[in-house]
């Protein structure tokens, strides 16, 4: 079932790049029926359309009329994201990319099919030095010293945001004066932002960065996993990106003026969104130079000289962020099944794995560390699978030197458990998935983190994290004169009752929350931030199996786990 929803909302607006985040999957579903054919034939139309020489206009508006006869959105959303997006599909066509294959990728769940599977393979050279044997990290002693770790996420600040507008418009954002009339008073967007389809108007996130800093002055660095820029992906442009980046890294530097920062790019960052070309493409006018030369400039505020060469070639980098303990950024845009440009190169764009491998191999050689950090979470139904396989190999090999890793993209309060690739039932790493600033359906949240420090023989482990959300009902129901008020949800370790966060502990949880209704009731709560509507819907036997997939897949064609949940979740018809 959760597949079929998956396919009823993925393929056509996933091709144009409207949003198809997870979070967005039941309040989109029900808008059209798209499957493997019908996906084949939009793919077809197009590259039929650059044969028989139509211009780019006259194909975006033929997609756009598509779209509304299917009812996925309305002419305006549609023809203008493929507008955005055509002369790049154009160019990648005009390189060579496998038609057949497109469908395949875009739906790698669904057994689409591919025209040339073989093309696609690969894999990333193992280290040529042996695994360490592994032994599981002691906790510290208590009194050890810790770091706390803010992690913010998928802020989406909508510079069109607007009170009082139409906060019900069908189109993938709105709260905006362009969305329309407000035909009853409950529509109208509210003044700090709307669990609707709406982003976050710039006084909301100004007062959240407030809270934080006065909140949590002690600080140690912040990760920051992307996503910066609005919904709005028939209208985006390049500019229009480089300030919100600007003005948001600015604010951030003003209330955080000592405290480092380690950023990453998400998908919507790029324009078309999405589109991330793999470094062999030169043409200024197609490559993704202009943000990453950007996002080295904006980034220097807080990163080493040294990380601007791998930055402008392929948007990562690696820096150490105490002595011991190493931040490695990956651009996971790469993996992303929505860039065009993975139809055209899937195979280790920029060499990110290679690179990825050998940073690894170099830390562990030096006795580091490390935490990765990037915007899409391997192993997301979104990100390649292939990519994601090879990921999984990398992070089996050094399970003793990643400490931890972060990632947002999914806008839900969440955590991945990677498991050995030999003894399948041992669980050997965690990635961290935390809660989006945005509302766009949920309340807006961030995270803190309790990391081991500095000391003799520190793991770097995380020990314990807390979600901290405001209630936007609340704030909205207010004199716009008082501020929003921030309050933490939960805390992991005192909430769940876990003894710590190791990969043995989530597991172990992972395996109660499967079994154990009311804690799956709690996780739940927190996924979505509490916020009403959801909560009110509930979680029937598809959103549980979803929830719970996410937590134990790493490979997005490995659902031999999945596969155990449904049929654990139907040995329990009472929830
Ligand atoms: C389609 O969108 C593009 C880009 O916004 C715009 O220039 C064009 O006029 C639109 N086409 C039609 C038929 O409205
Ligand atoms: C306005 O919205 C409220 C709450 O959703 C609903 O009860 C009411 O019927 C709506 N009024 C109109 C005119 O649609
Ligand atoms: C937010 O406030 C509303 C209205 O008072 C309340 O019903 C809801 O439970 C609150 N949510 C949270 C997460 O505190
Ligand atoms: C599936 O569930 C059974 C028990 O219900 C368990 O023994 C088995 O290890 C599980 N398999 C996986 C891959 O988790």
């Amino acid at each position: 079932m959760r597949s079929f929803l998956f396919i009823l909302v993925i393929c056509l607006p996933g091709f144009l790049g409207v949003p198809v985040e997870y979070s967005h999957v039941e309040s989109t579903a029900g808008k059209g029926l798209i499957n493997c054919a019908l996906c084949n034939s939009i793919i077809s139309d197009i590259f039929l359309g650059f044969q028989n020489g139509q211009t780019d206009e006259e194909i975006s508006a033929g997609i756009g009329q598509r779209c509304e006869t299917l009812n996925l959105y309305n002419f305006k959303v549609c023809n203008g994201t493929a507008a955005i997006a055509m002369p790049t599909i154009r160019y990648i066509y005009s390189l060579g990319v496998i038609e057949g294959n497109i469908c395949g990728m875009l739906l790698q769940t669904e057994n689409c099919g591919f025209s040339d599977p073989g093309v696609l393979e690969w894999s990333v050279a193992p280290s040529s030095v042996p695994k360490p044997p592994v032994t599981e990290p002691a906790l510290p002693p208590t009194g050890s010293p810790t770091l706390k770790v803010l992690h913010l996420s998928d802020i989406h600040w909508d510079p069109e945001y607007l009170e009082g507008s139409n906060a019900v418009c069908g189109d993938p954002l709105c709260c905006r004066a362009s969305s329309g009339e407000v035909v009853n008073a409950t529509d109208a967007a509210g003044y700090w932002g709307d669990r609707r389809d709406c982003d976050l108007p710039w006084r909301t996130v100004e007062k959240a960065v407030a809270h934080m800093a006065q909140q949590h002055p002690d600080t140690a660095y912040i990760i920051w996993t992307g996503d910066l820029t609005p919904h709005d992906t028939w209208s985006t442009d390049k500019d229009e990106n480089l300030m919100i980046i600007d003005r948001l890294m600015t604010l951030i530097q003003q209330y955080f003026p000592t405290v480092p920062v380690y950023p990453t790019l998400g998908n919507h960052e790029s324009h078309p969104v999405n589109t991330f070309a793999p470094p062999e493409i030169t043409d200024v006018e197609f490559n993704t130079a202009w943000l990453y030369d950007e996002a080295d400039r904006q980034w220097a505020r807080w990163l080493p000289a040294d990380v601007s060469s791998s930055v402008r070639y392929g948007g990562y980098y690696t820096a150490l962020a105490q002595p011991g303990l190493r931040i490695v950024s990956m651009n996971m845009n790469y993996c992303y099944i929505f860039n065009y440009w993975t139809y055209y190169k899937s195979q280790d764009p920029a060499s990110i794995l290679t690179w990825l491998n050998q940073v690894l191999e170099d830390a562990e050689l030096a006795g580091e560390k490390v935490h990765i950090l990037s915007h899409i979470p391997p192993g997301n139904l979104d990100c390649w699978t292939i990519f994601s396989r090879e990921f999984a190999k990398i992070i089996n090999r050094f399970e003793s030197t990643v400490a931890a890793q972060f990632y947002g993209h999914t806008h839900n309060d969440e955590y991945k458990i990677f498991y050995d690739l030999e003894e399948l039932n041992r669980p050997i790493n965690i990635a961290f998935v935390a809660p989006s600033l945005t509302t766009s359906s949920d309340n807006p949240g961030y995270r803190i983190y309790t990391v081991d420090g500095q000391r003799p023989g520190s793991t770097w482990a995380v020990l314990d994290h807390s979600s901290w959300i405001m209630n936007l009902t609340v704030a909205n129901a207010q004199d716009p004169s008082i501020d929003p008020v921030w309050f933490e949800l939960y805390q992991a370790k005192r909430d769940y009752a876990l003894t710590d966060l190791s990969p043995r502990s989530m597991d172990a949880f992972y395996q109660q929350l499967v079994t154990d209704d009311a804690l799956f009731q709690m996780y739940f709560e927190h996924y979505y931030k509490k916020s009403e509507e959801r909560l009110e819907k509930g979680c029937d036997i598809d959103c549980r199996t979803k929830l719970l997939c996410f937590i134990v897949t790493t490979d997005p064609l490995d659902q031999s786990r999945c596969q155990n949940i449904s049929q654990l979740l139907n040995q329990h018809p009472e929830f």
